[in-house]
């Protein structure tokens, strides 16, 4: 038996190791992407060549340019990987003074550290940069630093900048490939595609290396769970496993989530073992502790005056469709998984208003919608909201574990 003092050194450490709304900033955390890094270390070793690195929320893209710096240090020369998170006001001065802060100069002008090193006494580049910063500036500070170090300033959330401002960059990054400077820009941000990220991005192409993260394999997904029990000396059976890959539908924010609450399940049993006992009852728990943003916008849309209504079934059963690529689904595809949790035949006419609705403002909009009419698709706006509409869908007991396992299966 663990005593008290072990049990909460135990809980304060699983609460470091499963962190659903932290992205990871240790590699020995960091589970899978073999081949994205792949692409971007590649990149990297190549004069010239950027990355622009895309995809849907939560997917996993600013753990990716964390471990970076990490997986490339004890390599030959210094790596230096400071990153700036782009806000909605960014300039493009603001925004590069962002990432020369994150440089710290020290006494020796040889070495230059991170910020996690950083002293009162130390200087940091921005502090060296008077006025405004421009494209010219950029390239001179990145030329000079570059040349003792691997650099690779990383700019994150880049989707959140006026598109004056990507273009800038987009300009910035196309010189910086034309002069040969010894820095590598990696660009991260929201997008389906790399033209949503940057307007101009055709005269940029040969410069910038496309970088797509999709959502995360059953294997990646295990690897978060396997890699942060190991941390704790604990193990877990398979099934359990089986049990978090299903309900997080390749997003990584709910492995954390469910690793967290069975973990502390099993860590209050005095178990080494998880089981997909504690990852059960940890559902309940982590549809009860998800952000309110995702608990708000479901109530918004399954509400209704009408107590007999159908929403709730009909998110929960678009929420269990096998999307595309990008997320979307079409009409169709919702009859089964409607069917199963109905117990009798649905067909399209009985849900295509729900649908509908679900794309108008006053049920979120939860849902967005793209073609034309007969041709419809549709996918949830906010990609997390899905496997929670899994999770809270199992917790309300619409559907049981059994019959959504065999559904999602074979899909
Ligand atoms: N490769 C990974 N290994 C372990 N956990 C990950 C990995 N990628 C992402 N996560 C976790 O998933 C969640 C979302 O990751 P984040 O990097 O913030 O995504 P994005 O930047 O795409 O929105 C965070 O809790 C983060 O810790
Ligand atoms: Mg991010």
């Amino acid at each position: 038996m663990m005593d008290l003092g072990q049990r909460i050194r135990k809980q304060m450490e699983v609460n470091k190791i499963f962190t659903p709304t932290t992205p990871v900033d240790e590699s020995s955390l960091f589970s899978g992407r073999q081949q994205q890094l792949g692409r971007v270390v590649e990149a990297i070793a190549q004069k010239g060549q950027h990355v622009v690195i895309y995809g849907e929320r939560g997917v996993g893209k600013t753990s990716l340019s964390n471990v970076l710096g990490q997986l490339l240090s004890g390599q030959s020369s210094v790596v230096i990987a400071p990153r700036a998170t782009a806000d909605s006001g960014d300039t493009f001065s603001s925004l590069w003074r962002k990432v020369f802060a994150e440089v710290t100069i020290t006494n020796n002008k040889q070495s230059i550290g991170f910020t996690s090193e950083k002293l009162f006494s130390q200087q940091t580049l921005s502090d060296q940069i008077q006025g405004d910063i421009t494209p010219d500036t950029v390239r001179r500070v990145l030329a000079q630093v570059g040349a003792h170090s691997l650099l690779i300033p990383i700019i994150d959330e880049f989707d959140r900048l006026d598109v004056s401002v990507t273009t800038a960059i987009a300009d910035t990054v196309k010189m910086l490939s034309d002069h040969a400077v010894p820095a590598t820009i990696v660009l991260v941000g929201v997008a389906d595609s790399v033209d949503q990220l940057i307007r101009e991005h055709a005269s940029v192409e040969r410069a910038l290396v496309q970088v797509p993260m999709p959502r995360m394999s059953g294997q990646e997904i295990r690897g978060i769970i396997v890699n942060g029990l190991a941390r704790l000396g604990m193990t877990a059976k398979d099934d359990a496993l089986d049990h978090v890959v299903l309900l997080s539908q390749g997003l990584p924010h709910y492995t954390h989530l469910l690793g967290l609450n069975g973990t502390l399940n099993a860590i209050e049993e005095d178990k080494v073992e998880l089981t997909s006992n504690h990852i059960e009852r940890a559902v309940i728990k982590s549809v009860e502790s998800t952000q309110s943003s995702i608990r708000s916008a479901y109530s918004k849309a399954t509400s209704s005056n009408r107590a007999e209504n159908l929403y709730g079934h009909v998110l929960l059963a678009c929420a269990m469709t096998g999307p595309d690529e990008l997320g979307f689904f079409a009409p169709g595809a919702v009859r089964e998984p409607m069917s199963i949790l109905m117990g009798k035949q649905y067909d399209i006419p009985s849900f295509a208003r729900h649908l509908y609705d679900f794309t108008e403002e006053e049920k979120g909009p939860i849902l967005e919608r793209i073609g034309t009419e007969r041709k419809y698709r549709y996918r949830f706006k906010n990609p997390l909201i899905q496997p929670y509409v899994i999770m809270k869908g199992l917790a309300d007991g619409k559907i049981s574990r059994d019959a959504l396992e065999n559904f999602l299966k074979r899909r």
